[in-house]
């Protein structure tokens, strides 16, 4: 039989998935949010992953995008791409998993597959999402229908690592589900598949990887208030040991996004349910936390140092969405540094091109300057191309300013501090 296939979600990783699949299969995109789908379907993509070009070319062959139930009953392989965040007490929040399982199985038929793509924690494909398909479908797991898990791992906003390009986990709820899961992905990832021997073990590699990545960041970022007590220069040291052919070169920052910064708590929440309270993990989330406060407080010291008041004085912040060249502002840690400024009694600007202005005052609460003046401090939140090609200076305030780079890229001649 030849496949169709059906994306449950269509954000930054859904899309990219669906147009990838309809170069060898019949593919439906469905999402629940009418306004995205209508805006892909006039090759609109607002989350940048996808060129007018490349949307109206899949668009015009077998790619369907939809939020009609009705269109999605006949694929025979669905797979979930909706977001899996936490709550504001930084539990799962598994809402929109279980609310697409539940669609999923409305549709489910006797040999269809259900694959998992959502960042979650392991067992929950099993545990928390298999029961709601079994009873909305009416069907048997493991004997009328089969489940997979395959993590995605792309990286918005990198242009060479794209979704093809990277490796891609695979696994089934049988040999026979995990072995028909890793061939379907064979055939569109160049990089190739690495097919685990369970979905937990699946589910709990996508975990680590972030949360090593925040574990290692938290380090350096702790490294950076010690050495900023110390009077020496964080990057400085680190190139200096970076030297060394074993020492991980990792830079300090603001750890937001909703990866990195949320799926540590996945693995927390699986790990306090078996009665173990992770001391590491939870540590590392702390310290990256604080860094929004640290950097508001070291522009304000630098600027009593060198003799410019606070009150009425006026500072821009570059960059608001998290990570650099993407437009993606969700747990942006740029806004903590915002209102602290803004506690000390700063006249606070945030200027970020990328980010579109309507998603950062719904999401944040904030409106984007357009035109940004002059400023007694300036502080480079994001890295994008932009900001460096442009660099800081044109909003220097003559009269005395200034600047922090958080991401270390600027001249360091032409910067009184950086993280
Ligand atoms: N964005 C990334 O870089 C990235 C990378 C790897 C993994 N992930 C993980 O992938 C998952 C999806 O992330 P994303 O960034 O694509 O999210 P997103 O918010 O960009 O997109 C999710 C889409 O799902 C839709 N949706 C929500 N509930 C639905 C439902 N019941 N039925 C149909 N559609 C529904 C939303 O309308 C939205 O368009 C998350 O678990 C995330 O952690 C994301």
């Amino acid at each position: 039989m030849q496949n169709k296939i059906c994306i449950i979600g269509l954000g930054y990783v859904g899309l990219p998935l669906a147009m990838a699949f309809s170069k060898k299969f019949k593919v439906i995109g469905f999402d629940i949010d009418k306004e995205r789908v209508d805006q892909l379907n006039t090759f609109e993509d607002k989350t940048n992953q996808a060129t007018k070009k490349a949307l109206e070319e899949a668009l015009k062959t077998d790619l369907t995008l939809t939020s009609d139930l009705n269109l999605i009953s006949d694929c025979n392989i669905y797979i979930v791409t909706v977001p899996t965040p936490v709550t504001k007490e930084k539990k799962p929040d598994l809402s929109f998993l279980l609310s697409a399982s539940k669609t999923v199985g409305l549709c489910l038929k006797k040999g269809d597959l259900v694959i998992y793509e959502s960042t979650v924690y392991p067992g929950c494909t099993e545990d928390d999402c298999v029961p709601v398909l079994e009873r909305s479908s009416g069907l048997v797991f493991n004997k009328d229908f089969y489940c997979g898990y395959s993590p995605e791992r792309i990286n918005p906003g990198d242009k060479v690592n794209t979704l093809t390009k990277i490796k891609k986990v695979t696994s089934g709820s049988t040999p026979e589900a995990a072995q028909e899961v890793d061939e379907l992905y064979n055939s569109i990832i160049e990089a190739g598949t690495h097919k685990t021997s369970s979905i937990k073990v699946a589910e709990a590699s996508k975990a680590i990887e972030n949360a090593q990545r925040d574990l290692n960041i938290s380090f350096v970022n702790e490294l950076a208030l010690i050495f900023d007590r110390i009077g020496i220069d964080t990057t400085e040291v680190i190139e200096a040991a970076a030297t060394k052919w074993n020492f991980l070169k990792f830079k300090p920052g603001l750890v937001g996004g909703h990866c990195i910064s949320v799926d540590p708590y996945f693995l927390v929440h699986k790990a306090k349910s078996l009665g173990y309270t992770p001391e590491v993990i939870l540590s590392g989330r702390n310290v990256n936390d604080q860094m929004g406060k640290f950097v508001a407080s070291k522009v304000v010291s630098l600027m009593k140092e060198k003799g410019i008041k606070i009150e009425g004085s006026k500072a821009l912040i570059l960059g608001v969405t998290f990570k650099e060249n993407c437009n993606d502002i969700r747990n942006s840690k740029v806004p903590d540094i915002y209102r602290e400024l803004i506690d000390f009694g700063l006249a606070v600007d945030l200027y970020d091109p990328i980010a579109a202005a309507e998603e950062v005052i719904k999401t944040h609460q904030i409106t984007l300057t357009k035109t940004p003046s002059k400023y007694e401090a300036i502080i480079l939140a994001v890295s994008h191309d932009l900001f460096i090609e442009n660099g800081v200076k044109d909003y220097k305030n003559p009269n005395g300013a200034v600047i922090y780079d958080i991401k270390s890229v600027l001249n360091r001649a032409d910067v009184d501090g950086r993280l």
